[in-house]
């Protein structure tokens, strides 16, 4: 009866039976949107896609999902990744679907798109939106995020005028496509093809080349023949290719948000994985990709050096080759024929972009159960530090007092946000970059040690200890900070610790009241209630892990 009904109602759309009957069905997964600018191409691109679909033999459907333009919500993407994950997955249930192209690229779309897949676990392709173009603004190049962020710092210093700031505005964002840093966007592609989700050299290709095109219609046609070889994520996304996945984002110099995401695809799989993991790999394999906020190239730079295969290639004494991909080959044949065009881009092991590495993770009396920091774009002497905490509630507190003249603070000032972890916000918001305030930027001071329970952007640089757990909102100590505590930072140590005796942590524990939460309805109850701290990767406790919906009844 319902496979009739499925005949029926195709044969409505005007299709002959010929066009479907006995084909793979392969649905298209778009999050493109007018309100995400990164993907504002994907509505094309996934007819490049159908087009490999027909071409291989498959019946193509396209399904739109939640787009999560990265800028474009608030409060932030965060909040909606595993929104959007729950979406996937049950799209891909609810449907009648033998496999998936996944088309995304915007920070939260690469692991809301995949966590919903690994559940789900039938054969999946990611199609990355890739990286926008490169410009140039008064003979340097430029492009978005980090760009963003050191322009703006001069203009809140009165270094640049209002109308040179608009005309900077369009050069940052030159075309569709994804942030062209080594933001989150970038990341978390790259991670994705290194696990084994996308065609070769898929993520490092930018979204305006011809290439993007051809590469779209290639996960067509080879969705189709994955579905006939049953090639599952369960199939590849093993402990082997995570560990890949972080090999890449060591030496790429990654996004600090990847370290949530890694956790929570992991976590799909019933794989464990911890902060102290990734904390080993950083260990091993230094910052090799030239690429802004660490180094000062962008992915149109990465891609004419060879992309992501050459940079592959360089680590591949730490990768484990053997590991399976959507090719149906190994990740080594992947990248055997792949070269290094330009070894100021994708630097040799031998030769890093920074001393500092991608990801030290940090534990003490501030955060028991971790927080993180990326020395690669943080300033080498503040690596070892001791300051007097400034505390801000919130970031409407921090927002409204950060550029007065009467602050108090200076250059060795530990800035401390808190209330915006994943309960507090709610979502945790790219907040922990907090702003330098503007008497200090008029001093020319550009960094200062800050720790948050936020996030921040994977574009962003400094000194910021972010992802601090359990977050304040719940009762981690964060919220026992006062004005004026010594906090004690020592990178090397993987040390965050604010001094004061356990009796007087104690007594301001007592004394402390929880803030009042987000609980009167719809999705932000739901995530309040269900949300997991950031050293568990912010998944709802109710997906996480392998265990399966049953089948809806046939009628
Ligand atoms: Fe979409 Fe940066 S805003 S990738």
């Amino acid at each position: 009866m319902r496979s009739f009904a499925h005949r029926q109602r195709l044969q409505q759309r005007g299709l002959a039976r010929e066009e479907f009957l006995g084909r793979p069905v392969i649905a298209i997964i778009n999050t493109w949107s007018d309100l995400s600018p990164c993907h504002a191409h994907l509505r094309e691109r996934a007819e490049a896609v159908r087009r490999g679909i027909l071409q291989a033999g498959g019946f193509a459907f396209e399904l739109p999902a939640l787009s999560l333009g990265e800028v474009m919500v608030k409060p932030t993407t965060m909040l909606y990744r595993n929104l959007l994950a729950m979406e996937t997955e049950e799209l891909l249930r609810s449907h009648p679907v033998d496999g998936a192209v996944l088309m995304g690229g915007c920070d939260k779309t690469t692991p809301g798109l995949l966590m919903g897949a690994v559940s789900m676990d039938i054969p999946v392709i990611y199609c990355p939106a890739g990286p926008m173009l490169n410009d140039r603004y008064k003979g340097k190049t430029v492009g978005a995020g980090t760009h963003t962020k050191k322009f703006f710092d001069e203009y809140v210093a009165g270094n640049i005028e209002q109308r040179e700031w608009i005309q900077l505005e369009s050069k940052m964002t030159r075309s569709p496509g994804t942030c062209n840093t080594m933001g989150t966007a970038s990341t978390m592609t790259a991670m994705a093809e290194a696990m084994g989700f996308t065609l070769p050299g898929a993520t490092s290709i930018p979204a305006m080349d011809a290439n993007h095109v051809r590469m779209a219609s290639a996960c067509g046609r080879r969705i189709v023949d994955m579905v006939w070889e049953d090639l599952k994520p369960s199939s590849f996304f093993t402990r082997d290719s995570i560990n890949n996945a972080l090999a890449t984002y060591m030496a790429l110099g990654g996004s600090t948000n990847a370290a949530i995401h890694t956790i929570a695809m992991a976590g799909r799989a019933g794989i464990p994985l911890s902060l102290d993991d990734m904390n080993a790999v950083a260990d091993k394999i230094p910052v090799i990709a030239n690429l802004f906020p660490s180094g000062d190239k962008l992915m149109e730079d990465f891609f004419y050096a060879g992309g992501l295969p050459a940079l592959l290639n360089e680590i591949r004494p730490h990768l484990a080759l053997h590991a399976r991909t959507v090719t149906g080959k190994s990740l080594g044949e992947n990248i055997a024929d792949a070269k290094n065009l330009d070894e100021d881009v994708i630097r040799p092991l031998s030769h890093p972009v920074s001393a500092g590495r991608a990801l030290a993770v940090l534990r003490g009396n501030l955060c028991p159960d971790g927080a993180i920091i990326k020395p690669s774009a943080a300033s080498p002497k503040f690596m070892k530090h001791r300051g007097r905490a400034l505390v801000f509630d919130s970031n409407a507190e921090m927002l409204a007092k950060i550029h007065a003249p009467d602050l108090d603070v200076d250059e060795n000032t530990v800035l401390v946000l808190r209330n915006a972890g994943p309960v507090g916000a709610p979502g945790m918001p790219e907040w922990g970059n907090l702003p330098i305030p503007k008497k200090l930027l008029q001093r020319g001071i550009r960094d200062m040690v800050r720790i948050s329970d936020a996030r921040m952007s994977g574009t962003h640089y400094g000194s910021c200890i972010v992802h601090a757990a359990p977050e304040a909102a719940i009762g981690g100590p964060l919220a026992l900070l006062r004005d004026g505590d010594w906090i004690v930072l020592d990178v090397a140590a993987r040390i965050l610790n604010v001094e004061l005796s356990e009796a007087e942590l104690a007594a301001r524990r007592a004394q402390w009241t929880a803030p009042p939460r987000f609980t009167e309805r719809g999705f932000t109850r739901m995530y309040v209630e269900h949300v997991t701290q950031a050293d568990k990767g912010c998944d709802f406790d109710f997906l996480m892990g392998t265990a399966k919906t049953p089948e809806p009844p046939i009628y």
